[in-house]
Formats: C-alpha cells, sequence, structure tokens
C-alpha cells in the first residue's frame, strides 16, 4: 500500500486534435495532418471523440469520478486559422467555454500551446525548420496569455523529440519525411529555441500563472554489459532526452551531448548550425520553467548497431511487428521476459522511477514534475456497455508505485495525468487503440466508464495505492 500526497493532482489528458473533431467546423484553418491523413486514407480525426460539442459532458464525467485535472491544447489553427494575421473570433470564444465549466466544476487545467498540430500554411513553409515560424509561434502564446489570464498552467510545447523524429527520422507524421537526422536535430532545436523564448517572454512581462514544457522522456538503458551497448544507449539517450533537458535546465547543450550529436552526425552524413543568440535564450530561461512535464510510456533496451536505417512502426496493434535500428546510434530490442503491449511497447515501470532520479541528480534546478501522460494504448471489448480493462489498471498501479517511490526519494512530484481521459483518436494508429478510462463508441459518441475508470475513482478518493 503506498500514499500519495493530499493536493495531488489526478488528472485526464487530452490534446485538440484528437479529442475535439469539428477540424471544419467553427472557422478552424486547416492542418497539415488534415490533408495527410487524407492521402493516406487509413483514418481520419472527424469526429475523434467530439470534444467539440461534448465538453460539457466529458468534464462532468470528471467531476464525478474524482478527476481534479485536465490537460487540454488549444488548436492554434482554431485561433489564427493561417498561423498568423487574421483572428477567428469563434475559436476564441470555444476555449472560453471550455475553460469557464472546468473553473465552474473546480478542474484545474493544463493548457498546452502546441500539440503535434501547427497550422498548415505555416507547416507548408517549413514547420520548425523555418526559424520565422518561431516568432509566429511566441506571438501565438502572447495573444492566448493576454486572451486567457484566467489559465494557471501553462505548456508551450507537447514532446518535441516525437515530432522531430516522427516527422524526419520515422515519417510516420507528415511531412512523411525518413532518415533525415539533420532535419530532426535543427528541428529540436529550434522547437527549444521557440520554448525558452516564451518562457522569457512570459516572464518578463509578469503574466500571471505557471509555465512549462511537456518532454517525451523514455528511459534507455544498454541491453548487456558490453561497451558497445553502453554507449548505443548513451547516443539515443543523448538525442532524445540530454538534448531537451540540456536546452530546458542547462542554458545549453553540454559536452558529453556535442560530442553524441557528432558522433551521430557524422555515421548519418548529417550536420548542424545552431546561432549563437539561441543560447543567450536558453541560459535566461534554464531556471524560469515552473514544472516539467513528463510523457513517459516504456523504456528502451540498446543495442550497438552500424547497418543501415531501418525503421518500421507497429501502428496495427500486431505483436512483434514494430523494429527501429538507426545507423551510428543503436537498435531498440525486445528483452526476454518482459512485458509489451501488442504495439511494442515495452511495460517497465522502474524506467519511470530511474528516470525521476536522474532528472532530481542531473537537473537539481527543476522546480516541480508533473507526469502529462501516462497509459496504456489496448484493443477493449465492449460486452453491453461494460468495459473490462484490467491490464490497463495493472499497468497504471505499477507506474504510479514507481512515482510514489521517487516522491519518497525526495522528487517533487505534484500529479497525474492519464492518457487519456475518454478514448481518442491516435495519430498513426488510428481508432482502435484505446487509452480513455471512458470508451467511447465513435458511431454515437456515447461515453461508457471502464472498469479503470472506478478504480481511478478509489484511487482519486482514497489518494492510496493498494
Ligand atoms: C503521446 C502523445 O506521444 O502519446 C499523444 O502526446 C499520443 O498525442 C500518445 O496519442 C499515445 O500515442 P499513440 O501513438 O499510441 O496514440
Amino acid at each position: 500500500m503506498k500514499k500519495l500526497p493530499e493536493d495531488f493532482i489526478f488528472g485526464g489528458a487530452t490534446a485538440a486534435y484528437q479529442a475535439e473533431g469539428a477540424t471544419r467546423e467553427g472557422g478552424k484553418g486547416l492542418v497539415a495532418w488534415d490533408t495527410f491523413l487524407k492521402e493516406q486514407g487509413r483514418f481520419l480525426a472527424d469526429p475523434a471523440s467530439d470534444f467539440y460539442h461534448r465538453y460539457p459532458e466529458d468534464l462532468k464525467l470528471c467531476s464525478m469520478f474524482g478527476i481534479n485535472g485536465i490537460r487540454l491544447s488549444i488548436a492554434w489553427s482554431r485561433i489564427f486559422p493561417e498561423g498568423k494575421g487574421k483572428v477567428n473570433p469563434e475559436g476564441v470564444e470555444f476555449y472560453h467555454k471550455v475553460l469557464k465549466e472546468a473553473k465552474d466544476r473546480g478542474i484545474k487545467v493544463f493548457v498546452t500551446l502546441h500539440h503535434f498540430d501547427t497550422p498548415k500554411a505555416l507547416f507548408d513553409q517549413g514547420d520548425f525548420l523555418n526559424r520565422d515560424n518561431i516568432d509566429a509561434f511566441v506571438d501565438y502564446a502572447k495573444f492566448c496569455f493576454e486572451e486567457y489570464p484566467e489559465v494557471e498552467y501553462w505548456t508551450t510545447f507537447n514532446e518535441i523529440y516525437p515530432i522531430a523524429t516522427n516527422q524526419y527520422l520515422l515519417g510516420i507524421f507528415p511531412p512523411g519525411i525518413k532518415y533525415d537526422l539533420s532535419k530532426v536535430i535543427m528541428c529540436l532545436h529550434n522547437m527549444m529555441v521557440a520554448h525558452s523564448r516564451t518562457v522569457n517572454l512570459f516572464k518578463e512581462n509578469g503574466y500571471s500563472g505557471q509555465i512549462g514544457v511537456v518532454h517525451s522522456l523514455e528511459t534507455k538503458y544498454p541491453a548487456s554489459d558490453s561497451p558497445e551497448d553502453i554507449h548505443a544507449a548513451f547516443l539515443d539517450d543523448a538525442l532524445s532526452i540530454r538534448f531537451l533537458l540540456d536546452a530546458t535546465y542547462k542554458g545549453g547543450y553540454s559536452k558529453e551531448t556535442l560530442e553524441a550529436l557528432d558522433e551521430i552526425c557524422a555515421a548519418n552524413n548529417a550536420s548542424y548550425e545552431f546561432p549563437e543568440e539561441d543560447f543567450i535564450e536558453f541560459e535566461k530561461s534554464k531556471d524560469r520553467n515552473d514544472y516539467l512535464g513528463i510523457n513517459h510510456y516504456q523504456s528502451h533496451f540498446v543495442k550497438a548497431y552500424n547497418g543501415e536505417n531501418a525503421i518500421h512502426h507497429n501502428g496495427t496493434g500486431d505483436k512483434g511487428t514494430g523494429s527501429y535500428k538507426v545507423k551510428g546510434i543503436g537498435e531498440r530490442i525486445y528483452k526476454e521476459g518482459l512485458e509489451r503491449t501488442d504495439w511494442d511497447w515495452l511495460i517497465y515501470p522502474e524506467g519511470l522511477y530511474d528516470l525521476m532520479m536522474r532528472i532530481k541528480k542531473d537537473y537539481p534546478n527543476y522546480k516541480a514534475i508533473y507526469i502529462t501522460e501516462n497509459g496504456m494504448g489496448y484493443k477493449d471489448t465492449f460486452d453491453h456497455g461494460i468495459i473490462m480493462d484490467k491490464p490497463r489498471i495493472d499497468y497504471i498501479r505499477k507506474y504510479m508505485s514507481s512515482l510514489a517511490d521517487a516522491i519518497d526519494a525526495g522528487v517533487n512530484v505534484k500529479g497525474y495525468f492519464l492518457w487519456s481521459l475518454m478514448d481518442v483518436f491516435s495519430w498513426s494508429n488510428g481508432y482502435n487503440k484505446r487509452y480513455g478510462l471512458f470508451f467511447v463508441d465513435f458511431e454515437t459518441q456515447e461515453r461508457y466508464p471502464k472498469e479503470s475508470a472506478y478504480w481511478y475513482k478509489q484511487l482519486a478518493e482514497t489518494k492510496t495505492i493498494l
């Protein structure tokens, strides 16, 4: 039995494009996903979970199930359909209504400004590879800070590393480019600059509330004790974790991070160039982040690999079909005896504990941590409204237990947001990979609490992990 703090947030997470639907309603502008998904012809993001029309019902469910926090994102293209310039009043009003409804219910809201959905007009000009779009993002953020003073917790970006790699390494996000390490590195860097500039603007203008960033941090372990595997895990970690945390908390990249980047670049015929002035922004923002949001679903065991790039994304839930081999970094392997989901995501709760302890040690200027996403994608079965999702409950219990251990060991963790509040659309997996506490019938949009929703309610009420 483990206890969580009295003032802990037991939340549920969503994102605009995955939950709202209504992609062509209310004056919303296009995002690259609209055309990318149409071209692929696998699935569309409409109606998703129709949060655009059903947010009162979803927030009511939060209240009924003891959920005292929600993570949602503003769709940039609802506010500025073209990314900048003309404002769309209907979009602006929509988020006022959502925020009011949540406030009336006493639900804390964490608002993300960018969750994978750059407006298409800006995306087509190079997304964050184009530095003009850093300015556009900062202007959009400023507009939101002034328009929504009621927001207590702002997040600049959701998951910079998956954006860069899914767009330019795996090719599963638009524009669908594979194995371009130069683009990956420049996208990571430019988005960190956009984050840093936004934090500096927020603090220098004295806006109310807190601001932070959400990073996807998946712990890396060597597949064996061999020096080659230890080095491969170091390289994978450097690109996916150290790079982002150094830029967030150290005012720039450490020597080890840059050495790793150079090695990765040499193996991939890639290069990078970081303008000097960016480091002035990093230096100013390094102690200004009020919190770090961590999305953590899995860990990776990494083996040395020097063959050709070979990544296959398991987007169907056929266990064993995923593979990840990157030249000059490593191969992420399936470790014998460890459990993984049907989408090949390794279940390894120790990874969360190790990650938190490392942040406490290596980045002691972090102020607070929220687990902003954790959860289990699962093919739920619907039996006359009864959804028994025991594997998901086991997953959450184990990860929350690791979290409680980290708190006991002195890490300042203040909340947990389960991905996802209700079933939502999954970017590269569509609708059969479900994560929600509430089952959504995507035909009728009816919501049904799963067994995990009742379990989570009890957890939120007792603050005790049994
Ligand atoms: C995170 C994202 O990467 O993982 C979410 O922030 C996403 O938007 C979630 O849905 C789960 O990923 P997936 O691919 O299983 O839907």
